[in-house]
Protein backbone atom coordinates (compact mmCIF):
# COMPACT_ATOMS: atom_id res chain seq x y z
CA UNK A 1 0.00 0.00 0.00
CA UNK A 2 1.64 3.45 -1.12
CA UNK A 3 0.08 6.71 -0.59
CA UNK A 4 0.74 9.86 -3.11
CA UNK A 5 0.50 13.61 -1.70
CA UNK A 6 -0.02 15.60 -4.95
CA UNK A 7 -0.74 19.10 -5.75
CA UNK A 8 2.46 20.38 -3.45
CA UNK A 9 2.57 24.17 -4.77
CA UNK A 10 6.01 24.74 -2.67
CA UNK A 11 7.64 21.44 -1.05
CA UNK A 12 10.50 22.02 1.66
CA UNK A 13 13.14 18.99 0.92
CA UNK A 14 15.81 20.14 3.13
CA UNK A 15 17.97 18.37 0.54
CA UNK A 16 20.81 20.22 -0.21
CA UNK A 17 20.91 18.45 -3.90
CA UNK A 18 18.15 20.94 -4.22
CA UNK A 19 17.72 24.14 -4.96
CA UNK A 20 18.69 27.56 -2.49
CA UNK A 21 18.72 26.57 1.47
CA UNK A 22 15.43 25.18 1.46
CA UNK A 23 15.62 22.49 -1.43
CA UNK A 24 12.59 23.87 -3.01
CA UNK A 25 10.39 22.03 -5.26
CA UNK A 26 7.32 23.82 -6.90
CA UNK A 27 4.18 21.91 -8.29
CA UNK A 28 5.49 18.55 -6.70
CA UNK A 29 4.61 15.54 -5.53
CA UNK A 30 5.76 12.95 -2.54
CA UNK A 31 5.17 9.09 -3.00
CA UNK A 32 5.17 7.56 0.38
CA UNK A 33 5.55 3.80 1.16
CA UNK A 34 5.94 1.68 4.64
CA UNK A 35 6.50 4.59 6.18
CA UNK A 36 9.56 6.56 4.20
CA UNK A 37 9.41 8.65 1.25
CA UNK A 38 9.89 6.26 -2.00
CA UNK A 39 9.45 9.01 -4.59
CA UNK A 40 9.86 13.28 -5.02
CA UNK A 41 9.09 15.15 -8.17
CA UNK A 42 7.13 17.24 -9.86
CA UNK A 43 3.24 16.44 -9.59
CA UNK A 44 3.25 15.94 -13.51
CA UNK A 45 5.71 13.07 -13.54
CA UNK A 46 4.24 11.46 -10.66
CA UNK A 47 3.77 7.62 -10.46
CA UNK A 48 0.49 6.07 -9.73
CA UNK A 49 -0.54 5.17 -6.06
CA UNK A 50 -3.21 3.10 -4.15
CA UNK A 51 -4.11 6.32 -1.84
CA UNK A 52 -3.52 10.13 -2.85
CA UNK A 53 -3.87 13.35 -0.71
CA UNK A 54 -4.50 16.28 -2.38
CA UNK A 55 -2.29 19.44 -0.95
CA UNK A 56 -4.02 21.66 -3.28
CA UNK A 57 -1.65 23.85 -4.43
CA UNK A 58 -0.39 24.09 -0.38
CA UNK A 59 3.35 24.32 1.66
CA UNK A 60 4.57 20.55 2.53
CA UNK A 61 7.88 20.42 4.57
CA UNK A 62 9.54 18.04 6.88
CA UNK A 63 7.27 17.71 10.29
CA UNK A 64 9.45 20.02 12.92
CA UNK A 65 12.52 18.20 15.09
CA UNK A 66 11.91 19.60 18.45
CA UNK A 67 15.10 18.68 19.97
CA UNK A 68 14.74 20.32 23.47
CA UNK A 69 11.72 19.74 25.48
CA UNK A 70 10.70 18.50 29.58
CA UNK A 71 7.53 17.27 29.37
CA UNK A 72 7.60 15.21 32.30
CA UNK A 73 6.37 17.71 35.30
CA UNK A 74 3.32 17.69 37.47
CA UNK A 75 2.22 21.15 38.66
CA UNK A 76 1.61 25.01 37.07
CA UNK A 77 3.72 27.76 37.78
CA UNK A 78 1.52 30.24 36.01
CA UNK A 79 1.69 32.55 39.14
CA UNK A 80 5.33 33.12 38.92
CA UNK A 81 4.79 33.72 35.18
CA UNK A 82 2.62 36.21 35.86
CA UNK A 83 5.30 37.74 38.68
CA UNK A 84 8.08 37.95 35.93
CA UNK A 85 5.40 40.22 33.47
CA UNK A 86 5.32 42.18 36.28
CA UNK A 87 9.16 42.65 36.77
CA UNK A 88 10.44 39.61 38.89
CA UNK A 89 13.54 37.93 37.13
CA UNK A 90 13.87 34.56 36.31
CA UNK A 91 16.46 32.90 38.66
CA UNK A 92 15.67 28.67 38.01
CA UNK A 93 14.54 28.83 41.05
CA UNK A 94 10.76 27.56 40.49
CA UNK A 95 12.35 24.50 39.53
CA UNK A 96 12.56 22.91 42.74
CA UNK A 97 8.21 23.83 43.19
CA UNK A 98 7.95 21.56 39.97
CA UNK A 99 10.70 18.94 41.46
CA UNK A 100 7.87 18.95 44.63
CA UNK A 101 5.31 18.62 42.85
CA UNK A 102 6.38 16.03 40.55
CA UNK A 103 7.81 13.64 43.18
CA UNK A 104 3.95 13.40 44.50
CA UNK A 105 2.40 12.35 41.38
CA UNK A 106 1.42 9.17 40.35
CA UNK A 107 2.86 7.16 37.32
CA UNK A 108 -0.76 7.82 35.20
CA UNK A 109 -0.70 11.58 36.19
CA UNK A 110 2.83 12.01 34.80
CA UNK A 111 1.69 9.82 31.76
CA UNK A 112 -1.25 11.78 31.08
CA UNK A 113 0.84 15.15 30.87
CA UNK A 114 3.60 13.71 28.66
CA UNK A 115 0.87 12.05 26.31
CA UNK A 116 -1.09 15.14 26.32
CA UNK A 117 1.77 17.86 25.10
CA UNK A 118 3.02 14.97 22.70
CA UNK A 119 -0.64 15.10 20.78
CA UNK A 120 -0.42 18.69 21.62
CA UNK A 121 3.10 19.44 19.76
CA UNK A 122 1.92 16.70 17.04
CA UNK A 123 -1.27 19.06 16.09
CA UNK A 124 1.52 21.58 15.71
CA UNK A 125 3.23 19.93 13.20
CA UNK A 126 5.88 18.38 15.42
CA UNK A 127 6.79 14.72 14.45
CA UNK A 128 10.04 13.46 16.14
CA UNK A 129 10.47 15.48 20.15
CA UNK A 130 13.35 15.06 22.77
CA UNK A 131 11.61 14.39 26.53
CA UNK A 132 14.56 15.06 29.30
CA UNK A 133 13.98 14.19 32.58
CA UNK A 134 15.09 16.70 35.56
CA UNK A 135 12.24 17.17 37.66
CA UNK A 136 12.58 13.85 39.74
CA UNK A 137 15.91 14.23 40.82
CA UNK A 138 15.99 11.00 42.80
CA UNK A 139 17.18 7.65 41.45
CA UNK A 140 13.39 6.34 41.71
CA UNK A 141 11.86 9.65 40.54
CA UNK A 142 14.61 10.39 37.63
CA UNK A 143 14.36 6.41 35.96
CA UNK A 144 10.24 6.65 36.73
CA UNK A 145 10.19 10.16 34.51
CA UNK A 146 12.76 8.43 31.54
CA UNK A 147 10.51 5.18 31.61
CA UNK A 148 6.91 7.25 30.82
CA UNK A 149 9.01 9.56 28.07
CA UNK A 150 10.49 6.86 26.32
CA UNK A 151 6.72 5.67 25.80
CA UNK A 152 6.21 8.81 23.35
CA UNK A 153 9.88 8.90 22.18
CA UNK A 154 13.12 7.56 22.02
CA UNK A 155 14.80 10.47 21.99
CA UNK A 156 15.07 10.92 26.05
CA UNK A 157 17.73 12.77 27.56
CA UNK A 158 18.96 11.95 31.71
CA UNK A 159 18.98 15.14 33.36
CA UNK A 160 19.55 14.49 36.74
CA UNK A 161 21.61 17.31 36.90
CA UNK A 162 18.99 19.91 36.44
CA UNK A 163 19.22 21.59 39.84
CA UNK A 164 20.88 20.12 43.05
CA UNK A 165 16.96 19.50 45.24
CA UNK A 166 16.98 20.84 48.23
CA UNK A 167 17.95 17.94 50.74
CA UNK A 168 21.27 17.67 48.91
CA UNK A 169 21.85 21.88 49.43
CA UNK A 170 24.50 21.83 51.79
CA UNK A 171 25.88 18.99 50.09
CA UNK A 172 26.22 19.41 46.52
CA UNK A 173 29.50 16.84 45.69
CA UNK A 174 27.58 14.37 47.35
CA UNK A 175 24.14 14.37 44.68
CA UNK A 176 26.91 14.84 41.79
CA UNK A 177 28.09 11.57 42.88
CA UNK A 178 24.81 10.03 43.17
CA UNK A 179 24.41 11.46 39.64
CA UNK A 180 27.39 9.67 38.34
CA UNK A 181 26.65 6.63 40.14
CA UNK A 182 23.06 5.07 41.07
CA UNK A 183 21.11 7.63 39.12
CA UNK A 184 22.86 7.09 36.40
CA UNK A 185 22.92 3.21 35.84
CA UNK A 186 18.66 3.41 36.53
CA UNK A 187 18.26 6.35 33.82
CA UNK A 188 20.42 4.18 31.14
CA UNK A 189 18.12 1.83 29.96
CA UNK A 190 15.61 4.30 29.17
CA UNK A 191 17.89 7.11 28.27
CA UNK A 192 19.59 8.12 24.58
CA UNK A 193 21.21 11.94 26.04
CA UNK A 194 23.04 13.07 28.46
CA UNK A 195 22.59 16.76 29.71
CA UNK A 196 23.47 19.41 32.79
CA UNK A 197 21.76 23.02 33.44
CA UNK A 198 25.50 24.31 33.79
CA UNK A 199 24.93 27.40 34.77
CA UNK A 200 25.63 30.04 38.21
CA UNK A 201 22.92 28.25 40.78
CA UNK A 202 22.88 24.93 38.97
CA UNK A 203 26.24 23.13 38.22
CA UNK A 204 29.27 24.26 37.47
CA UNK A 205 32.05 24.00 34.62
CA UNK A 206 34.05 20.86 37.02
CA UNK A 207 30.82 19.23 38.30
CA UNK A 208 29.16 19.36 34.16
CA UNK A 209 32.65 17.77 33.33
CA UNK A 210 32.53 14.86 35.55
CA UNK A 211 28.64 14.15 35.16
CA UNK A 212 28.97 14.52 31.18
CA UNK A 213 32.07 12.45 31.09
CA UNK A 214 31.00 9.69 33.28
CA UNK A 215 27.61 9.60 31.12
CA UNK A 216 29.65 9.45 28.06
CA UNK A 217 31.50 6.57 29.03
CA UNK A 218 28.33 4.75 29.82
CA UNK A 219 27.49 5.14 26.02
CA UNK A 220 25.25 8.29 26.22
CA UNK A 221 25.01 11.20 24.12
CA UNK A 222 25.98 14.36 25.41
CA UNK A 223 23.90 17.81 25.30
CA UNK A 224 24.06 20.84 27.74
CA UNK A 225 22.29 23.55 29.20
CA UNK A 226 24.85 26.37 28.62
CA UNK A 227 24.90 29.91 28.96
CA UNK A 228 20.97 30.70 29.19
CA UNK A 229 21.05 33.19 32.35
CA UNK A 230 24.44 34.95 31.63
CA UNK A 231 28.38 33.93 30.61
CA UNK A 232 29.88 30.57 31.70
CA UNK A 233 31.74 27.59 30.87
CA UNK A 234 28.97 25.64 29.09
CA UNK A 235 29.35 26.28 25.47
CA UNK A 236 33.55 25.60 25.57
CA UNK A 237 32.49 22.47 27.52
CA UNK A 238 29.94 21.03 25.22
CA UNK A 239 32.54 21.93 22.58
CA UNK A 240 35.51 20.15 24.28
CA UNK A 241 33.29 16.85 24.55
CA UNK A 242 31.84 16.74 21.51
CA UNK A 243 28.58 17.11 22.47
CA UNK A 244 25.66 17.36 20.05
CA UNK A 245 24.13 20.73 20.86
CA UNK A 246 24.46 23.15 23.62
CA UNK A 247 21.43 24.16 24.24
CA UNK A 248 19.96 28.08 24.87
CA UNK A 249 23.18 29.88 23.78
CA UNK A 250 21.65 33.60 24.80
CA UNK A 251 25.36 34.94 26.42
CA UNK A 252 28.43 34.21 24.07
CA UNK A 253 31.46 35.38 24.08
CA UNK A 254 33.14 35.67 20.75
CA UNK A 255 35.54 32.62 21.89
CA UNK A 256 32.19 30.70 22.29
CA UNK A 257 30.82 31.62 19.00
CA UNK A 258 34.23 30.71 17.34
CA UNK A 259 34.59 27.43 19.06
CA UNK A 260 31.10 26.07 18.35
CA UNK A 261 31.95 27.65 14.61
CA UNK A 262 35.29 24.87 14.47
CA UNK A 263 32.91 22.11 15.97
CA UNK A 264 30.18 19.81 14.86
CA UNK A 265 27.89 20.99 18.53
CA UNK A 266 24.62 22.49 17.08
CA UNK A 267 23.69 25.73 18.97
CA UNK A 268 20.07 25.11 19.69
CA UNK A 269 18.41 28.48 20.54
CA UNK A 270 14.60 28.27 22.42
CA UNK A 271 13.03 31.68 21.82
CA UNK A 272 10.21 30.38 23.76
CA UNK A 273 12.22 30.81 27.42
CA UNK A 274 13.55 34.49 26.62
CA UNK A 275 9.30 35.07 25.65
CA UNK A 276 8.43 33.78 28.94
CA UNK A 277 11.00 35.12 30.71
CA UNK A 278 10.97 38.60 29.41
CA UNK A 279 14.65 37.94 28.92
CA UNK A 280 17.11 39.34 25.65
CA UNK A 281 16.76 36.63 22.79
CA UNK A 282 19.64 35.16 21.63
CA UNK A 283 21.46 36.44 18.71
CA UNK A 284 21.26 34.09 16.02
CA UNK A 285 23.03 36.38 12.97
CA UNK A 286 25.81 36.40 14.92
CA UNK A 287 26.03 32.76 14.76
CA UNK A 288 24.37 32.23 11.91
CA UNK A 289 26.72 34.70 10.07
CA UNK A 290 30.18 33.04 11.86
CA UNK A 291 29.29 29.58 10.37
CA UNK A 292 27.37 27.93 13.17
CA UNK A 293 24.61 25.76 12.79
CA UNK A 294 21.34 26.54 14.59
CA UNK A 295 18.55 24.47 15.52
CA UNK A 296 15.49 26.06 17.17
CA UNK A 297 13.31 23.58 20.00
CA UNK A 298 10.47 24.95 22.32
CA UNK A 299 11.95 24.20 25.86
CA UNK A 300 8.22 23.00 26.57
CA UNK A 301 8.84 23.36 30.51
CA UNK A 302 6.17 24.55 32.98
CA UNK A 303 8.82 27.21 34.28
CA UNK A 304 10.24 29.12 31.94
CA UNK A 305 8.55 27.98 28.05
CA UNK A 306 5.65 26.64 28.42
CA UNK A 307 5.05 25.94 24.83
CA UNK A 308 4.50 23.19 22.54
CA UNK A 309 4.34 25.13 19.49
CA UNK A 310 7.69 25.11 16.67
CA UNK A 311 5.49 27.70 14.54
CA UNK A 312 5.48 30.04 17.35
CA UNK A 313 9.38 29.80 17.65
CA UNK A 314 9.60 30.16 14.43
CA UNK A 315 7.89 33.46 14.73
CA UNK A 316 9.84 34.92 17.29
CA UNK A 317 13.30 33.65 16.00
CA UNK A 318 12.45 35.64 12.68
CA UNK A 319 10.89 38.77 14.67
CA UNK A 320 13.34 39.20 17.38
CA UNK A 321 16.56 36.78 16.58
CA UNK A 322 17.49 38.22 13.58
CA UNK A 323 16.85 34.89 11.20
CA UNK A 324 15.34 34.81 7.52
CA UNK A 325 12.04 33.16 7.44
CA UNK A 326 13.89 30.09 5.70
CA UNK A 327 16.77 29.89 8.18
CA UNK A 328 13.88 29.54 11.05
CA UNK A 329 12.12 26.90 8.97
CA UNK A 330 15.56 25.16 8.15
CA UNK A 331 16.34 25.23 11.78
CA UNK A 332 13.42 23.79 13.25
CA UNK A 333 13.47 20.88 11.03
CA UNK A 334 16.80 19.74 9.84
CA UNK A 335 18.72 21.87 12.58
CA UNK A 336 16.51 19.91 14.84
CA UNK A 337 17.66 16.69 13.27
CA UNK A 338 21.41 17.46 13.17
CA UNK A 339 20.76 18.51 16.95
CA UNK A 340 19.61 15.04 17.55
CA UNK A 341 22.36 13.82 15.40
CA UNK A 342 19.66 11.99 13.27
CA UNK A 343 19.77 12.10 9.48
CA UNK A 344 16.49 10.24 8.86
CA UNK A 345 14.16 13.36 9.71
CA UNK A 346 14.31 16.93 9.29
CA UNK A 347 14.96 16.48 5.30
CA UNK A 348 12.70 14.78 2.35
CA UNK A 349 14.55 12.66 -0.15
CA UNK A 350 14.18 8.77 -0.70
CA UNK A 351 14.63 6.52 1.89
CA UNK A 352 14.13 9.47 4.74
CA UNK A 353 11.29 8.90 7.27
CA UNK A 354 7.36 10.21 5.79
CA UNK A 355 7.41 13.23 8.29
CA UNK A 356 5.52 15.14 6.24
CA UNK A 357 3.46 18.49 7.66
CA UNK A 358 0.50 20.04 4.98
CA UNK A 359 0.39 23.57 5.43
CA UNK A 360 -2.98 25.58 5.29
CA UNK A 361 -0.61 27.89 3.57
CA UNK A 362 0.87 27.80 0.04
CA UNK A 363 4.95 28.91 1.19
CA UNK A 364 6.49 28.23 4.39
CA UNK A 365 7.04 32.12 4.86
CA UNK A 366 3.56 32.06 6.20
CA UNK A 367 4.86 30.50 9.60
CA UNK A 368 6.41 33.94 10.25
CA UNK A 369 4.27 36.02 8.69
CA UNK A 370 1.13 35.02 10.08
CA UNK A 371 2.12 34.40 13.80
CA UNK A 372 -0.09 32.43 16.22
CA UNK A 373 -2.80 31.17 13.35
CA UNK A 374 -3.21 26.70 12.94
CA UNK A 375 -1.14 27.47 9.61
CA UNK A 376 -0.81 23.01 10.48
CA UNK A 377 -3.98 21.53 8.10
CA UNK A 378 -2.56 17.66 7.95
CA UNK A 379 0.58 16.14 9.42
CA UNK A 380 1.77 12.26 8.23
CA UNK A 381 4.48 10.76 10.92
CA UNK A 382 6.04 7.21 9.32
CA UNK A 383 4.02 7.93 6.48
CA UNK A 384 0.50 7.73 8.90
CA UNK A 385 -1.92 10.67 8.35
CA UNK A 386 -2.39 11.65 12.19
CA UNK A 387 -5.92 12.53 13.53
CA UNK A 388 -5.40 16.31 14.89
CA UNK A 389 -8.72 16.33 16.49
O1 LIG B 1 15.69 24.94 29.96
N1 LIG B 1 17.26 26.03 32.29
C1 LIG B 1 16.92 25.07 32.90
N2 LIG B 1 15.83 24.34 32.71
C2 LIG B 1 14.66 24.78 32.04
C3 LIG B 1 13.76 25.57 32.93
C4 LIG B 1 13.14 24.75 33.92
C5 LIG B 1 12.16 25.42 34.83
O2 LIG B 1 12.19 26.67 35.09
O3 LIG B 1 11.35 24.64 35.35
C6 LIG B 1 15.04 25.54 30.79
O4 LIG B 1 14.69 26.72 30.60
FE1 LIG C 1 15.63 23.28 28.94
Amino acid sequence: MNLLVDDIGELVTNDPARDGPLGLVRDAAVLVEDGRIAWIGRAADAPAADRRIDADGAAVLPGFVDSHAHLVFAGDRAAEFAARMTGERYTGGGIRTTVSATRAASDDELRGTVHRLRREALRQGTTTIEIKSGYGLSVRHEARSLRIAREVTDETTFLGAHVVPAEYADRPDDYVGLVCGPMLRAALPYARWVDVFCERGAFDADHTRAILTVGQAAGLGVRVHANQLGPGPGVQLAVELGAASADHCTHLSDADVDALAGSETVATLLPGAEFSTRSPYPDARRLLDAGVTVALATDCNPGSSYTSSMPFCIALAVREMGMSPAEAVWAATAGGARALRRTDVGVLRPGARADLVILDAPSHLHLAYRPGVPLISEVLHNGVPQCLT
